[in-house]
Order: C-alpha cells, then structure tokens, then sequence
C-alpha cells in the first residue's frame, strides 16, 4: 500500500482525499490519501518522519508552500519563479521534487474564461491578495502575455514585494499596487479584462471589501479562487452581468496533475470533477 497526503494547517475540510482517493480506486492503484494537520514548527519533524519507501509524494497548502522549499531535493523552474509548492513527488532513494501545480489550475480556469487570448491580454488585470495563491496567479498572467496588472492588499508591503520581484524578472510588466479598499477598487474595475480574487475567506459574508462592481465593462472576467460555496464575491460580480468562475476547475486540475505525477498515469479527470462537484455547494 503506497501513501500520499496533504500538509497544511487547519486542512479538515479539504475536498482532496475524497478527489485523491476517488481517483486511486478508479484506476485500480493500491494507494491512500490522507491529510497531515501540521502546527507551524512542527513541518521539519514531519518531513524526517515521513516512511520514504511508502510515500509517493504530498500536496502542500498553506501556510507551508515556501518552507517546503527548504526541504526538497529538487525544485522545477515554475515552482522556482513563483516561490512555492504545492506538490512533492518522491522517488526511489528518496529524492524529493518540488512542483507547481497550482500554474496548471489558473491556466486552465483562464481558458475556460477567454482570458488567456489576444485582446483579453491587452487589458489590465487586478488580483486582490498577495499570498501563496496570488502569486501564482501574477506568475502565470505575466508568463501568458499581460503585462499591465494591479495588485490589491490588505498589507501593501507584502504586495509591493511580490511586484517588485515580478517586475525584476519580467522587464515589460508594469505591476501597480494599491491598498484594499472600496475607493481603489471602483478606480481599478473601469479600465480592467480580468479580476483575480485571491483573498482567503472570499465566501465569508465578512468579506473585507466593500465590493461595487459598477464600473465594470461587460466583458470583464471575474475568477474567484474559493470553491466550497458561490461566494459573495461572485454573487456581486453576476449581479452586474459580469461572466464568473470559481476555484474548483482550479482545484480538480491541480489535483489531477499531482495524480499524474505521483503515478505516471493518466488521471480520470473527469471522475475527479463529478467527486468534487457532489461535495460542494456550487458548480463551475
Ligand atoms: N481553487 C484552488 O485550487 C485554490 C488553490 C490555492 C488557494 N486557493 C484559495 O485561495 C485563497 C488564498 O490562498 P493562499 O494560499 O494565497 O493564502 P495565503 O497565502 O494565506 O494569503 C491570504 C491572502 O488573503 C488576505 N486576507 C486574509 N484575510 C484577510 C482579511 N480579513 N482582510 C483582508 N485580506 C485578507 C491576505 O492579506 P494579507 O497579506 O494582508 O495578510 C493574503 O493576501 C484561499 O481562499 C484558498 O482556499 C484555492
């Protein structure tokens, strides 16, 4: 019996076991998925506990994406230029490689949404938040031709950190960033083909920004990382007749692409997405 698993803190309601271990019996593969709750100084004595002969490898979330880092053997350029992991594979000896793919989820969900084609790109794009998954998502608009962006934050330092490394490593960005409030956000909405919200607790009535969404082109594309309800945040944005997707495309992609590299075969994707679809409150 071979073993995977996700690391993270406060993970117990995570869709992934369900998805992991849905997919194992699929294909016939003799293998488990379970979810490793870690306290913040507890992720070292983790990793030197793990049985190496049994793992096959793990999924990472936060707030462990970049201590992760420090551990691994190996770590992909991808992985590299974002500053995070959400995927560890082990093979034999023990080596341990770090991947990105969360990259693969935003691609995907972008797509689907139109935004990753020519006259989308022209356009700015806001995301709202600057964690883990936030720089993901500059990561892959600025891989995928946008270069004008506007990054939105609660804490600005960490935002304009983030900015000024992305715009050191690609030399035609122009990244502005602005605190997170109403009046800033009613300025960027006019002028923007695309708003990112990666702020965690999106489905919270408590969202933290009052959202107006008035302003916006009728074209403008709304992604919203959360998927466990339709959040307000997507509520509002339908509301203004704006086109609207969540995080579970997202979350079944990234799922999909761990499997496959974990595994080496083929994932059943779409077994995966009807298991996450039953265990949520929204569609995609
Ligand atoms: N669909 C998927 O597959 C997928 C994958 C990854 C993540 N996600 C979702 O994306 C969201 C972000 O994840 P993450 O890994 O980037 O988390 P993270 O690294 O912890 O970042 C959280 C972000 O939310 C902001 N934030 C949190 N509480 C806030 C509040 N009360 N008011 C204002 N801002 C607040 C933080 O601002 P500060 O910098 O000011 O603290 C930060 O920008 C989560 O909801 C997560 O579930 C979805």
């Amino acid at each position: 019996l071979k073993r995977a698993f996700l690391i993270g803190k406060g993970i117990s309601n995570s869709l992934s076991p369900i998805i992991q271990n849905a997919a194992f019996r699929k294909m016939g593969i003799d293998a488990t998925y379970e979810l490793e709750d870690l306290n913040r100084r507890s992720l070292k004595s983790f990793i030197s506990s793990l049985k190496l002969t049994d793992t096959i490898g793990f999924n990472v979330t936060s707030p462990f994406k970049e201590e992760i880092m420090r551990y691994l053997t190996t770590i992909d350029s991808r992985s590299e230029n974002i500053g995070a992991v959400n995927t560890v594979k082990i093979s034999n000896g023990g080596r341990m490689a770090g991947l990105n793919t969360d990259y693969d989820g935003i691609v995907s969900t972008l797509r689907t949404l139109g935004s990753l084609r020519g006259s989308a790109k022209q356009r700015k794009a806001i995301i709202l938040g600057a964690g883990g998954a936030a720089r993901a998502s500059v990561y892959v608009l600025l891989k995928n031709g946008y270069s004008k962006l506007t990054i939105m934050n609660r804490t600005v330092a960490k935002a304009k950190e983030l900015s000024n490394q992305f715009e050191s490593s690609f030399h035609n960005s122009n990244i502005n960033v602005v605190p997170l409030t109403k009046t800033e956000f009613v300025k960027s909405v006019q002028d923007s083909g695309l708003i990112i919200n990666a702020i965690s607790g999106s489905n919270s009535k408590f969202y933290p920004l009052k959202l107006d969404f008035s302003g916006a082109a009728t074209e403008t594309a709304i992604f919203d990382l959360g998927y466990k309800e339709d959040s307000l945040f997507l509520k509002t944005a339908r509301k203004n007749g704006l086109k609207t997707v969540n995080g579970l495309l997202m979350l079944v992609t990234q799922a999909a692409k761990s499997f496959e590299i974990w595994t080496g075969r083929k994932a059943p994707f779409k077994l995966m997405m009807s298991t996450a679809k039953r265990e949520t409150r929204c569609s995609v």
